[in-house]
């Protein structure tokens, strides 16, 4: 069975991407696979900035979240779309996980949270055009770090209105379309 991880790239508490990510890992349990939601609000990170990293080294919560990243096979971002392009938190997150431990885990040790994983993109917006437009940076992003990033992704626009009061969306057909092929394409590679 696959494992995937879903996270959202921001950490407001109401935020219309964790209540996407949530709702793509319900879909990716319907479709057979593992699922673990994690919300980046539960590990704060400061702003990369190599000083920082010469003096104390990868922070404990991006040792945390290096561990998650490793024991999963797949990963499922909703992405907010920040003036046309991925969330600071996002990027922030990504950088800190590329960076090597010298635990020489993987070939390159610095790409090997992420090395050989699929990944399935999603966005939310309010605005109309779901938060598309930051998706081919985030695709670019992890490509660049070894991610074999799907074709299919999905942008949820008006947001705010798409999910009822239990934060459950309205209408999950999407969403459990694009999740299914992730859900198929990680066990392929996981066998
Ligand atoms: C700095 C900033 C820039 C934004 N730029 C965009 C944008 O380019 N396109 C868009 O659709 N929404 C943009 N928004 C609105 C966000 O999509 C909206 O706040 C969204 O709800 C944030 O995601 P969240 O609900 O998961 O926290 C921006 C918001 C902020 C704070």
């Amino acid at each position: 069975m696959s494992r995937i991880l879903a996270f959202a790239g921001s950490a407001r508490r109401d935020s219309l991407n964790k209540k996407l990510a949530r709702a793509a890992a319900e879909a990716a349990r319907k479709a057979g696979a593992e699922a673990t939601f994690i919300d980046l609000a539960d590990y704060p990170l400061p702003l990369y900035d190599g000083d920082l990293e010469a003096s104390e080294g990868m922070p404990a919560n991006a040792m945390r979240l290096r561990e998650l990243f490793l024991a999963h096979d797949a990963l499922l971002v909703a992405s907010p779309e920040n003036n046309a392009s991925v969330s600071s938190l996002l990027k922030n997150t990504l950088d800190w996980l590329s960076r090597d431990i010298g635990d020489g885990k993987g070939a390159n040790a610095g790409t090997a949270p992420y090395a050989g994983k699929t990944a399935l993109l999603l966005s939310a917006s309010p605005g109309g055009f779901g938060g598309v437009r930051g998706l081919p940076h985030l695709r670019q992003i992890l490509a660049t770090l070894g991610v074999t990033v799907l074709g299919a992704q999905f942008s949820l626009p008006r947001a705010h209105e798409a999910f009822d009061e239990h934060g459950a969306l309205k209408d999950a057909r999407a969403v459990e379309a694009a999740t299914r092929k992730l859900a198929e394409a990680s066990r392929k590679l996981a066998a």
